[in-house]
């Protein structure tokens, strides 16, 4: 018959709903579009420029055209090995960088090429889990409230793997934490990073928030568990440049079968991250006194913003995590659930968008039981380049610089905050 196809979609798509990421951004900007005025702390997006050292390379090499090599531009590699060495005192050689377009896709690419049951603490970043439901891998969510308890990581380690010790499997641990805005301290890791080694799992250590942590004291679980963890970092957060797609995983040597699988992927599917971007990523790596004023200003501001933002929705009676590095908050409020007469976390984000006209995403997103009142706040609704401009000569910020430059997030957790106690 004319205009018809024989086709049928994959059964583990068909399953899938869009990313509950992106599928709030559209609904806010349906919103928008009707003109009403919504406040846009969904979408996990830096509210920062790039650099402009890093932008004025990618003008510089934008005639950059030949494809480059499959793992990445070699001189960017290197420029992400010794960055390794100098923020972690972490010993990759640019063999064991593998460069992609964004983290996202390498994530996929492993999780193709492995043969791993995936484990993740809850909440968890909301891409992990429908990566392995398209691959159809087995999804395994550590049991107990994480959030609120990382020192149970390691006896949950034990109650999912003790039975059957030697299955491959793949943790994903992500610090600072999207969703929480948590991180885990050494003694944390280095619990992990044992319960890991005796089970021999791979870690993906997904460490984009890296470079934003308040302090600027990131730390690895790498450091205690190196040949067993495969660290993914990039350009989409404290570079600001989630548009320009670019990631990178460091790998252990001891998983050179690993790589070199991932790279057959990459040969077969994206070819090379874009030239010019790759070239100007260098600079984003190398030390230099632009990028450390760039990420000294993001983190001042991101902090007093993040902790304004945690005293006033922790008054407002909600249970949540202090943050120590990112963008984000996720404020539970299991107690309203009587008073609103909502008993999900799908419907208390659908009333405050409806009812204040803040977007955030459920906690059902993030791995939380469906019926746990719990959002995740991307404080990231202001003018990124205009704080900046206002910040980058202070050491530290006046009182009222964040009502004053922040206003838009400043006046949506209040809204928020309203909104919990009426
Ligand atoms: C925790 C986490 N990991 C990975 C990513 C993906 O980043 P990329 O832009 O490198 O694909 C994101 C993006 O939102 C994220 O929040």
């Amino acid at each position: 018959m004319v205009g018809t196809t024989h086709h049928r979609l994959n059964i583990n798509i068909t399953r899938l709903t869009p990313s509950a990421t992106l599928a709030i951004n559209e609904q806010c900007q349906t919103m928008i579009d009707e003109g009403k005025q919504v406040f846009r702390l969904g979408f996990g997006q830096s509210p920062f420029p790039v650099p402009q050292i890093v932008v004025d390379e990618l003008k510089k090499q934008a005639h950059q055209k030949a494809y480059l090599p499959v793992k990445g531009f070699l001189p960017l590699r290197q420029a992400i090995s010794d960055y390794f060495q100098r923020t972690e005192q972490l010993s990759y050689s640019a063999e064991q960088i593998m460069i992609g377009p964004g983290t996202k896709e390498l994530m996929f690419i492993l999780q193709s090429v492995l043969e791993s049951e995936l484990i993740l603490p809850s909440p968890s970043w909301v891409s992990y889990a429908p990566q392995a439901d398209i691959l159809s891998r087995e999804v395994t969510w550590l049991p107990g409230d994480l959030v609120s308890e990382p020192d149970l990581i390691p006896a949950a380690l034990d109650q999912i793997c003790a039975d059957n010790p030697t299955k491959p499997r793949l943790l994903v641990l992500n610090y600072p934490l999207n969703p929480t805005g948590a991180t885990y301290n050494e003694q944390q890791l280095e619990k992990i990073a044992e319960r890991a080694r005796h089970y021999g799992l791979i870690v993906l250590s997904d460490e984009i928030y890296s470079g934003l942590h308040f302090r600027g004291e990131h730390c690895s679980i790498a450091r205690y568990y190196p040949e067993g963890t495969i660290i993914s970092n990039g350009l989409s957060k404290w570079s600001g440049a989630g548009g320009w797609r670019l990631g990178a995983f460091a790998f252990p040597k001891e998983l050179d079968d690993l790589r070199l699988a991932m790279t057959v992927m990459a040969t077969e599917t994206f070819s090379a991250v874009t030239s010019p971007v790759q070239y100007a990523a260098i600079k984003a790596f190398e030390p230099s006194d632009d990028m450390d004023a760039y990420l000294d200003t993001s983190r001042m501001i991101l902090e007093s913003l993040l902790n304004h933002s945690y005293q006033q929705l922790l008054a407002a009676g909600a249970q949540l995590c202090q943050p120590e590095g990112g963008f984000y908050l996720f404020p539970k409020v299991d107690h309203l659930a009587q008073r609103l007469g909502i008993n999900n976390s799908v419907a208390l984000c659908s009333a405050v968008l409806a009812e204040t006209g803040v977007a955030v995403l459920p906690g059902s997103a993030f791995g939380r039981p469906a019926n746990e009142l719990s959002m995740r706040i991307a404080c990231v609704d202001f003018d990124g380049a205009q704080a900046m401009a206002a910040a980058s000569e202070l050491s530290q910020l006046p009182d009222g610089f964040i009502q004053q430059h922040c206003g838009r997030t400043v006046e949506a957790i209040d809204r928020l905050s309203k909104w919990f106690l009426r």
